[in-house]
């Protein structure tokens, strides 16, 4: 008998780049083997994103795409998973007549019995129910072969509700995983060749509070630096609002987790960020940056921003480009307000104009593109701490590594680097990465 395919692909964040790692062990289970070619697929599965209207368009027209494949296979399977499909539920069934399934965030454990259903008998499921505690956080993914680097999600769901933001809709109140799953998931990692972690959640921050045993995040990190195949820990995203003392002293504290915190920031305007409920004023946020830069001077400090929330005058938006120029990040991702339904931010009048917010996007842009150069160029000369995590994309006789502060190294090397910890002295800046000269192998040095 041939082979089955499965297909699968990732929209949106790390989040759901995870839950596609999960959603690929299971198929691989019923016995489908991973292809990347979908006009050879038997299943095709999008794991969709909702956070911006773009998010939704690309989903949509990819769907336009692989129904056409359906023409020339009407065996083909097709299901949609992830933020979009826990939005539109059964509408996605009238969007796109050839879809066979919908499941939502919550779901990812139903895929074998929705699968087996539809091959019994050909007939549309949608799977969007809440449950209290996710099945699906101990789906075990194991990382390829030659992974150095592994997500783990610790975390699920939102209960911040900052006006423009769908994700607690989508992803449902806060839910944490308990201490002793995570560990023992780390361990297999570990023993697996895993050498880093990224632990994952909306609010990772926010980690332990509805388990009621006393857990917390920076427990939970001192706990996981004791596995000791683990090298390096990371994690995304925390909420400024709940970035505790005792969090930002582990960056000081812990040397396996990383100098790297991405904090998103949103505005620089305190009218603004009222309006967007997210909880602190920019005075609060600039504080946590200075005493984090304090305690670790060479820690990178990366951002999310929206420009064009409903209201944001020129003043608004001059205050957040004064409060870039106070902080300097290492570098942010800037988006465009994009309404969202069933949003608080929905409701506000005062729209901003797309062409404006175009204009002030650029101009933001434009502004990082500059401090990131700035950032980068003040490493040149330094020596970094690599772990290496494969071959360069840009040449074959190239390896890759990150700095602990998330920046990427590009240096000559031979493969059995991979996986080490290495010393490089930054020879040369650019705007997405560093190129650099091996100086030691610690691991060697170690030995010796
Ligand atoms: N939980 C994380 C990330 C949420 S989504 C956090 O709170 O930081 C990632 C980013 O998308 C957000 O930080 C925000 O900058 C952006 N975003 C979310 N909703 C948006 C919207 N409606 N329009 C524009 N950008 C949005
Ligand atoms: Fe959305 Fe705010 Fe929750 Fe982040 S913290 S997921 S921006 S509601
Ligand atoms: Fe998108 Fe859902 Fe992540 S809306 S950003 S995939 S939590």
């Amino acid at each position: 008998m041939r082979n089955k395919y499965f297909y699968i692909q990732t929209f949106g964040c790390q989040m759901n780049v995870h839950d596609s790692e999960q959603i690929a062990a299971l198929l691989a289970a019923e016995g489908y083997e991973q292809s990347s070619n979908m006009n050879i697929a038997d299943l095709i599965i999008l794991n969709t994103c909702s956070i911006r209207e773009k998010a939704e368009q690309k989903v949509l027209s990819q769907l336009g795409r692989i129904e056409k494949l359906k023409k020339q296979n009407p065996g083909l399977i097709i299901g949609v998973g992830g933020c979009l499909a826990q939005h539109l539920g059964t509408k996605f069934h009238k969007k796109v007549r050839s879809l066979d399934f919908v499941f939502g965030t919550h779901s990812i454990h139903l895929l074998p019995d929705i699968i087996a259903s539809i091959k019994a008998e050909r007939k549309k499921i949608t799977e969007i129910d809440f449950h209290k505690s996710l099945m699906s956080l101990n789906i075990f993914a194991e990382p390829s072969k030659d992974a150095i680097s592994s997500f783990m999600t610790i975390m699920q769901g939102c209960n911040n509700f900052c006006s423009y933001c769908v994700v607690p809709y989508l992803r449902g109140p806060e839910i944490s995983r308990p201490i002793k799953d995570i560990l023992e998931e780390t361990k297999k990692l570990a023993d697996l060749g895993i050498r880093e972690v990224t632990l994952l959640g909306q609010n990772v921050n926010s980690y332990g509070k509805n388990l009621n045993d006393g857990s917390n995040f920076t427990a939970l990190i001192k706990k996981i630096a004791e596995i000791s195949g683990i090298k390096r820990i990371r994690f995304t995203t925390s909420h400024p609002r709940d970035l505790s003392l005792e969090l930002m002293n582990c960056f000081a504290e812990e040397e396996k987790l990383c100098r790297h915190i991405h904090l998103p920031v949103q505005s620089g305007s305190n009218r603004i960020l009222s309006l967007m409920n997210r909880g602190y004023t920019i005075e609060e946020y600039i504080k946590k940056i200075d005493y984090l830069r304090k305690i670790t001077p060479e820690i990178s400090i990366t951002s999310d921003i929206i420009v064009g929330f409903p209201g944001e005058t020129e003043k608004d938006y001059q205050e957040t480009i004064d409060m870039m120029e106070k902080i300097r990040f290492d570098s942010t991702f800037s988006f465009k307000y994009s309404e969202r339904d069933g949003t608080a931010a929905k409701k506000l009048k005062e729209k901003v104009l797309e062409e404006e917010k175009l204009r002030r996007l650029e101009v933001l842009q434009e502004l990082q593109n500059r401090h990131t150069l700035e950032k980068n160029t003040a490493l040149e000369g330094s020596i970094q701490e690599l772990l290496v995590e494969g071959r360069s994309k840009n040449s074959e006789s190239d390896l890759m590594g990150r700095t602990s502060s998330w920046k990427i190294v590009n240096f000559k090397g031979e493969s059995d680097l991979i996986g080490k910890m290495v010393n490089v002295k930054v020879l040369k800046a650019y705007l997405h990465s560093l190129r650099g000269k091996i100086e030691s192998n610690q691991e060697m040095d170690n030995v010796n």
